[in-house]
C-alpha cells in the first residue's frame, strides 16, 4: 500500500504572502476632480488640508493657488509630514505642515497669522500608507501590534482599550461604530481572551472574532465573495476600534463645529467620509449650517466616485463627498 502523501501544515494567515500594499508612488488621491470642482481654488488663496496622507490632495490644491496662494496642511500622523514635505517641496509654492488634530485647526491657522481660508479639504480615515503598515496594527491582514493609533506618541492603544474597557463599553463601541450585528457576543469573547492573558497581536483578535461571530453564507448570485462575507465581522470589529482609539467622530464633530470660524465669506469646505456615521454629522451639520444661513450652498447629494475611479482604486468605494460654501 502507497504511503500517504504527506500533509501540509496549513500556515496562519498571517504567514501567507499578502499581495496587497501601497507605494508611496501609486498613490491615488480619492474625488480629486471632484474635490477640485468643489473648491475651484484660484492664485493667491489661502486654503487647508486638514488630511495631508501622503499630500495627493494638497498637491493638487498647492499647484492651484500658487504661487502666492498658501496651503496649510494637517496631519496627526507625525509619519506622515516628511514624505509630504518632500512632495510639495517638488511642487513650489507657499505651504505650512502642522502635526497637529484637525479638531484644533483655529490654532494651527493662528500660529500661521492667518485668520481664515478659502477652502479647506477633509479626507477622513487612514491613507493607504497607514493601513499597509503592518507595524502600526490597523489591518486584520497582517499580524501586528494592536495599537491603531494615528498619532502613535499619544493616547491609549487598541490592545490598552481591548484589555481594560468593560464589556458593555466595547459591545457598543462595535454595534455603534462598526455596526457589528453580534458585538455582544465579540465583547463576551474578547473579555473571555483577556482574562487567560492580555490581548497583544491583530492575529490574535481576528481569530478571536471569527469564533465569536460565525456567518451565514449567502449563496445567491449576487452576494459577496465568501471570503469577503467570512471576514465581514472581522473588518467591521477593526472599523470600530480604529474609529474609539482615535476619537475619530469627536474630531469630526469638533471640526464641524469650528468651521464656520474658519472658512473667509464665500469659500467653500469639502469633506470626504469613508463610513455611514461621519457621513450622517457631516450631512446634518451643513443642512443645519443652510438653515441658519451660515451657508448659503450645500451639497444636494452626497458625491461618490465614478464607475472608473472605484474600478482602479477599491478603496474609494465607500467614498462619499459633501461640500458646504459659507455666505459670502
Ligand atoms: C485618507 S488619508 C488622507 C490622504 C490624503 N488626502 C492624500 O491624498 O494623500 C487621512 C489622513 O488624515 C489623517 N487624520 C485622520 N484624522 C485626523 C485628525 N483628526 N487630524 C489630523 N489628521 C487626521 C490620517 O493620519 C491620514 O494621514
Amino acid at each position: 500500500m502507497a504511503d500517504d502523501p504527506p500533509k501540509k501544515k496549513r500556515r496562519p494567515f498571517w504567514r501567507k504572502r499578502v499581495r496587497r500594499s501601497t507605494a508611496a508612488g501609486e498613490h491615488r488621491p480619492v474625488l480629486l476632480a471632484e474635490i477640485v470642482a468643489a473648491l475651484a481654488p484660484k492664485p493667491g488663496r489661502a486654503v487647508a488640508d486638514c488630511t495631508l496622507g501622503f499630500a495627493g490632495h494638497a498637491a493638487e490644491l498647492l499647484k492651484l493657488v500658487s504661487p502666492d496662494g498658501l496651503l496649510i496642511a494637517t496631519d496627526l500622523d507625525p509619519a506622515n509630514l516628511e514624505p509630504a514635505r518632500v512632495k510639495l517641496e517638488a511642487v513650489g509654492g507657499l505651504f505650512a505642515l502642522h502635526h497637529a488634530n484637525f479638531a484644533g485647526l483655529p490654532h494651527v491657522l493662528a500660529a500661521e497669522g492667518v485668520s481664515g481660508v478659502d477652502g479647506l479639504v477633509a479626507d477622513l480615515g487612514l491613507s493607504s500608507m497607514q493601513v499597509d503598515d503592518r507595524g502600526r496594527g490597523f489591518s486584520y491582514m497582517r499580524d501586528g501590534p494592536l495599537d491603531m493609533r494615528m498619532d502613535p506618541t499619544r493616547g491609549r492603544t487598541a490592545a490598552d482599550l481591548l484589555n481594560t474597557l468593560p464589556a458593555g463599553e466595547l459591545a457598543a463601541a462595535f454595534r455603534d461604530l462598526g455596526d457589528e450585528p453580534q458585538a455582544d457576543a465579540v465583547a463576551a469573547a474578547v473579555v473571555a481572551g483577556r482574562g487567560a492573558s492580555p490581548l497583544e497581536r491583530t492575529g490574535e483578535l481576528r481569530e478571536l472574532i471569527e469564533q465569536a461571530a460565525p456567518v451565514t453564507l449567502d449563496r445567491t448570485p449576487t452576494a459577496l465573495s465568501e471570503r469577503k462575507q467570512r471576514l465581514a465581522p472581522v473588518a467591521r470589529v477593526f472599523q470600530a476600534l480604529r474609529i474609539l482609539v482615535n476619537r475619530e467622530l469627536a474630531n469630526l464633530q469638533q471640526l464641524l463645529r469650528v468651521l464656520p470660524d474658519i472658512l473667509n465669506p464665500g469659500g467653500t469646505a469639502a469633506v470626504i467620509s469613508f463610513h455611514s456615521g461621519e457621513d450622517r454629522l457631516v450631512k446634518a451639520a451643513f443642512r443645519d449650517g443652510l438653515r441658519a444661513g451660515v451657508y448659503e450652498a450645500v451639497s444636494p447629494e452626497a458625491v461618490r466616485p465614478a464607475f472608473e475611479e472605484r474600478t482602479a482604486n477599491p478603496r474609494s468605494r465607500s467614498a462619499k463627498l459633501r461640500w458646504c460654501r459659507k455666505k459670502s
